[in-house]
């Protein structure tokens, strides 16, 4: 203001000098933050008149410009708070004084229509953010980054124009369907990194209108926190760079705009979206403690959200009768024999001698194990069973009993399970002199082989057939009931009515591996892991602290990035993924992880959790076999939905999984370079349609 009192030179002079310590003093714009080669290329065009010898004349005018972007920012950000703070009420009584009252007056009704549109919390921000942004001549998107997936809450009228898309098509999808075949990999990784960070981006990429057409896209976006710190929003601006004559121009305008964007809002969240972006993974990578009572904080936010709004007159949010619902809305199975029954079979082929052992304790397992040798087994395994049953009775008589039953068992000629089962000398004439306790201990040696036979070559094939699948369901109603039983399913002494009972049947299953097992919740942004095992510690050294984390902290500079872009693809498309990269262990140590990926979709088909399966591949270690082997076992026996029944659609990969622990336990040698082993391309279409990228098809040279 001071400037146009002046006369030309000095004005012009002072100008210069202001506008040349304001560009000095800005904050980061564009091309300050991590970027691309193409982005770093056009910010330098776009920069490249500053520190140059400025034009009288034209410095008064940039300063004019710079002042009405201030102003705008302040009248956008600063100023509807100044109007709520106690400070304005004191300008009012200021101006009251020897002022007209008519004058005070209409300026009192504007403060207080102001105030009555003051946004209450984020959510009103950004319906407010939106009424404004939806007139500017730039493509504007908003992305809620409580919600999993970061799906866009807004587009603009002018993305539509450019995009194609209309806001039925966008909105609620993830921006990235705008990408196909040309759009840069190194783009989306920088984009990846950031967002994960919730720093500002600014990338240029190739993108694709709905028609096909290819586009440039100097995409910017702009991370907003909530008053409680809270990674809440994330605000895209899509800019086409067309290289003509105004490219300069619009690019400082936009970074002018860019500029306008708040970063942090001193506004609160709704309830419902504090309780999801406080239990979201930390932009900084380290553990979320509170997804360890991600249950109760989800339902705590939601009440807290009704009651709310019962309380402002708001109509309450819709309740589901259909399905029974979860905290945080996801829709609860009602029936889970399917998962009780896998992961039972995933716990007890863990242990199946023990197991096999407790089972024919229980006469109801007896006769399950009983029908099933009856109608598959050789008659060999049914004499070994019958050999087991007989020196059990044995084995549980005391004294003179014993021997006699040991004796009778010696003396029968006909269908005597000895014969098969045992090398015990048997001859009849010198039966009343045999020395019975060693004989009978010896006896005991051979039950127990007999025992490793059956578990080994029969109750594999057993868990796999009908009367296993009655046997468990059987066992859970008893177990229900609250008989003590000698074998026990998965899910003895939880509460079935938990809406963590699917957790914690995993939890359950997951401490009897030795492998690693870990799961991520799909429905919480950033996918946290929700659960590791003791197993997973073993295998990389990171223990249950890392919980709440993402499991990116397996990765380091040795990572493949090809390989780090197949689990993207996998997580993405939600495929079941089998592959073998570099990680590395908390001492900073690289070692090869072979690393199972299987998806698990909720009743509604939604992506849910993820479950990561994981062994430290090493060559030098004598129990790497066993630990590929248990991956195999685990792995093929995960369902894949919450049930754990299969959906007719769901793709089959017992095959791939057979090639690619063929292929490592060959001694690696895979077909990839190294002997690396990359899966297939999935070949299928980014989730929600969109154009296929060159990620999803890399194959070894
Ligand atoms: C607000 C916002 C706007 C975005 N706009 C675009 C865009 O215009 N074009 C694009 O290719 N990706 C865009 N993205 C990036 C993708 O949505 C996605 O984050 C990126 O592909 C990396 O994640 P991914 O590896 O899961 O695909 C945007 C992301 C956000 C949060």
């Amino acid at each position: 203001m001071k400037l146009e009192t002046l006369d030309a030179g000095e004005r012009d002079q002072a100008a210069t000098k202001v506008y040349k310590e304001f560009v000095a003093a800005q904050g980061a714009g564009i091309g300050q933050q991590e970027r691309t080669k193409g982005t770093q290329q056009l910010w330098d065009f776009a920069n490249s008149s500053q520190g140059e010898t400025l034009e009288p004349g034209v410095a008064m005018q940039k300063v004019q410009e710079e002042a009405e972007t201030t102003l705008g920012m302040l009248a956008f950000d600063a100023f509807p708070r100044f109007l709520k703070s106690k400070y304005s009420k004191a300008v009012m009584e200021d101006l009251k004084t020897g002022s007209n009252p008519n004058e005070v007056a209409a300026l009192e009704g504007a403060i207080n229509t102001s105030e009555s549109k003051q946004p209450g919390d984020a959510d009103e921000w950004l319906n407010m953010f939106v009424s404004t942004a939806e007139s500017f001549p730039a493509c504007i998107v908003i992305s809620d980054m409580t919600i999993p997936g970061a799906p866009m809450v807004y587009i603009n009228g002018e993305f539509t124009k450019t995009t194609g898309y209309t806001k039925e098509e966008a909105v609620g999808r993830n921006c990235r369907f705008l990408q196909g075949p040309e759009t840069e990999p190194e783009s989306i990784a920088v984009i990846r990194n950031t967002l994960s960070k919730g720093q500002d981006c600014h990338v240029k990429l190739t993108n694709y209108r709905k028609n096909g057409e290819k586009f440039q896209n100097l995409l910017s976006m702009k991370p907003v926190f909530d008053g409680d710190n809270i990674y809440r929003y994330v605000i895209g601006v899509q800019f086409e760079i067309l290289e003509d004559k105004g490219l300069k121009k619009r690019l400082v305008q936009l970074d002018k705009l860019l500029r306008l964007l708040p970063s942090r809002l001193n506004l609160k969240s709704k309830a419902s979206a504090q309780a999801r972006g406080a239990l979201a993974a930390k932009t900084t990578g380290e553990a979320n403690t509170m997804i360890a009572a991600k249950e109760q904080i989800l339902s705590a936010g939601e009440q807290r959200e009704e009651k709310e709004a019962a309380g402002s007159g708001a109509r309450p949010k819709q309740k589901f009768k259909k399905k029974k619902k979860a905290a945080g809305g996801v829709a609860q199975a009602d029936n889970y024999d399917g998962t009780i029954f896998a992961f039972t079979k995933i716990m007890w082929l863990q242990d199946a001698v023990n197991t096999l052992r407790s089972m024919l304790m229980d006469q109801a397992g007896f006769m399950s194990f009983d029908a099933f040798l009856k109608q598959c087994g050789s008659q060999l395994s049914q004499t070994h069973l019958r050999f087991w049953v007989e020196a059990q009775q044995i084995l549980m008589c005391q004294g003179p009993q014993q021997v006699q039953a040991a004796r009778q068992l010696h003396m029968r000629m006909w269908k005597n399970s000895l014969f098969y089962c045992t090398t015990n000398e048997i001859v009849i004439g010198n039966l009343n002199r045999t020395g019975w306790p060693p004989l009978i201990q010896e006896m005991g040696r051979w039950q127990e082989m007999s025992l490793y036979f059956l578990a080994f070559d029969c109750f594999t094939r057993y868990m796999e057939s009908p009367q296993s699948r009655e046997f468990v369901t059987a066992l859970q109603l008893r177990e229900a009931n609250g008989e003590q039983l000698p074998v026990k399913t998965v899910s003895v002494g939880l509460d079935p009515d938990s809406p963590s009972y699917w957790m914690d049947m995993l939890k359950a299953m997951s401490e009897t591996l030795r492998i690693g097992l870990v799961v991520s919740d799909m429905f919480v942004p950033g996918c946290p892991l929700a659960y590791l095992n003791e197993g997973f510690a073993a295998q990389t050294g990171y223990g249950k602290e890392n919980i709440g984390r993402n499991s990116k902290f397996l990765q380091g500079p040795m990572t493949e990035g090809y390989m780090v872009e197949e689990i993207v693809e996998s997580l993405r498309h939600a495929d079941p993924l089998f592959c073998k990269l570099q990680n590395h262990k908390p001492d900073g140590t690289v070692y090869q992880q072979c690393l199972c990926l299987t998806p698990v979709f909720n009743v509604d088909g939604e992506y849910k959790y993820q479950i990561g399966c994981q062994v430290d591949y090493d060559p030098n270690n004598p129990e790497t076999p066993m630990f590929i082997m248990e991956l195999e076992r685990v792995v093929r026996n995960l369902p894949q939905t919450l049930t754990g029944e299969t959906p007719k659609a769901m793709p089959t990969r017992t095959q791939e999984l057979e090639d690619f622990l063929a292929s490592i336990t060959a001694g690696g040698t895979g077909a990839g370079p190294g002997g690396l082993t990359a899966t297939p391309p999935s070949g299928s279409a980014p989730s929600g349609g969109g154009h296929p990228r060159p990620g999803a098809s890399w194959t070894p040279a």
